[in-house]
């Protein structure tokens, strides 16, 4: 990562609002109830100090001798977004590794939680080095919602950095059902949403929005003004409408709009493909911190603001393989197409696509392997 924009990456710091603390006794005297017992005495402690291990630690790394309590310190501010499909824990942990500040999970479904889906709760797995990681969840029900915020925090503890709401999803199977995007057209459900979820958890909670539901709506400010209002700690903004999907040009202007209208952190998404870019939204639009998606995929390096030679491709490619084998043999498929990203604009890159997408086994991947490094006379 270049200087300049290290130092402009420096200190983002997501503050739960001043009335927090108060949310907080009064979380801790409900949570004293008899049947929850064990798991609130982890969390009293925790509520004592109000500080998690990795926030102590982030406060005293950081000179703004700040003291107030259950902060999120980020110092770095580029994001790993979330996506479905594409973010297994083996992508992400290679995105943290090029320096990834936070990294989010896939978008998870608060009533696959609660049903105890197994693939569900395989989508909260992570490497060694990936916490503290970012956990979305999508959904419409306040309750539920709420519930696994909860769950979530007993079951990750200080692995879990925060829990962002999604309320950006364009796809059907969500927005037929009222969740995602859908919640846009429905501002007093989602501060329902938001409160409740702030209530029931101590770690820092996040929604992410796009400007509308329609082409032409823009519900940005109102929605961002809501967060803030049921104590969020932050808000990401995708400048397009759920029903332009990925058409046209995300709109950056909005991100400018957002930071004049709240005082929460206003983290950037949108057609972020290179350092431009990102300077753009950090510097012409004064975005807070900016989560990359589509720009990371086969790219982990512009965390690093690094270009990767066609070795250093194949090797993380190789490395993303080998790893996912070991550790999810069923998601081995999903390597056709991260193989696809990490290795587009390669000589031949539509015969490597044509040979990746016969590979079936994890010997046909070594294979496939072998003969492009062959190809490239290593
Ligand atoms: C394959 C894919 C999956 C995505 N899944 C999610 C998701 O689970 N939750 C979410 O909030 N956004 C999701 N997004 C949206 C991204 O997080 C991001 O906001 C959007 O793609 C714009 O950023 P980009 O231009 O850098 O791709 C997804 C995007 C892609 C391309």
């Amino acid at each position: 990562m270049n200087l300049r924009l290290d130092k402009l990456l420096d200190k983002l710091l997501i503050d739960k609002s001043q009335s927090e603390q108060s949310r907080l006794n009064q979380l801790q005297s409900e949570r004293s109830q008899p049947g929850r017992m064990q798991s609130n005495q982890l969390q009293s402690e925790r509520l004592q100090s109000g500080l998690s291990q990795p926030d102590q630690l982030q406060l005293e790394r950081s000179h703004l001798g700040r003291m107030q309590s259950n902060q999120l310190q980020l110092d770095k501010k580029l994001l790993l977004a979330p996506m479905a499909g594409v973010n297994d824990p083996i992508f992400r942990s290679i995105c943290k590794r090029f320096g990834a500040f936070l990294t989010y999970s896939e978008m998870i479904s608060a009533k696959g939680l609660e049903y105890g889906s197994a693939k569900t709760f395989n989508m909260l797995s992570y490497e060694e080095n990936e916490p503290p990681l970012a956990v979305q969840l999508f959904g419409k029900d306040p309750k539920s919602l709420a519930e696994q915020a909860f769950q979530l925090e007993q079951k990750l503890a200080d692995s879990l950095a925060l829990i962002d709401i999604n309320m950006a999803c364009p796809a059907r199977k969500l927005i037929s059902k009222g969740e995602g995007a859908a919640l846009l057209k429905q501002p007093q459900l989602a501060a329902r949403i938001i409160s409740d979820v702030v209530n029931a958890t101590t770690k820092p909670v996040t929604i992410k929005i796009r400007k509308g539901f329609n082409v032409n709506d823009d519900v940005a400010v109102q929605f961002a003004q809501i967060a803030q209002e049921c104590g969020a700690a932050a808000v990401a903004i995708h400048g397009r409408s759920a029903a332009q999907m990925y058409h046209g040009r995300a709109d950056r202007e909005v991100v400018r709009v957002l930071k004049h209208s709240v005082s929460i952190p206003v983290i950037a998404t949108g057609d972020v493909f290179s350092s431009e870019d990102i300077r753009s939204y950090l510097q012409d639009y004064n975005a807070d911190a900016i989560m990359i998606a589509r720009g990371a995929q086969g790219n982990p390096w512009i965390f690093a603001g690094l270009k990767p030679t066609f070795e250093q491709r194949i090797k993380i490619a190789r490395e993303h393989t080998l790893r996912l084998a070991n550790l999810m043999p069923r998601r081995l498929s999903s390597m056709r197409k991260h193989i696809s990203w990490y290795l587009k604009g390669m000589p031949d890159a539509s015969a490597i696509r044509k040979a990746v997408n016969s590979c079936v086994l994890l010997s046909d991947y070594e294979k496939f392997f072998l003969q492009i490094k062959a190809g490239l006379g290593q």
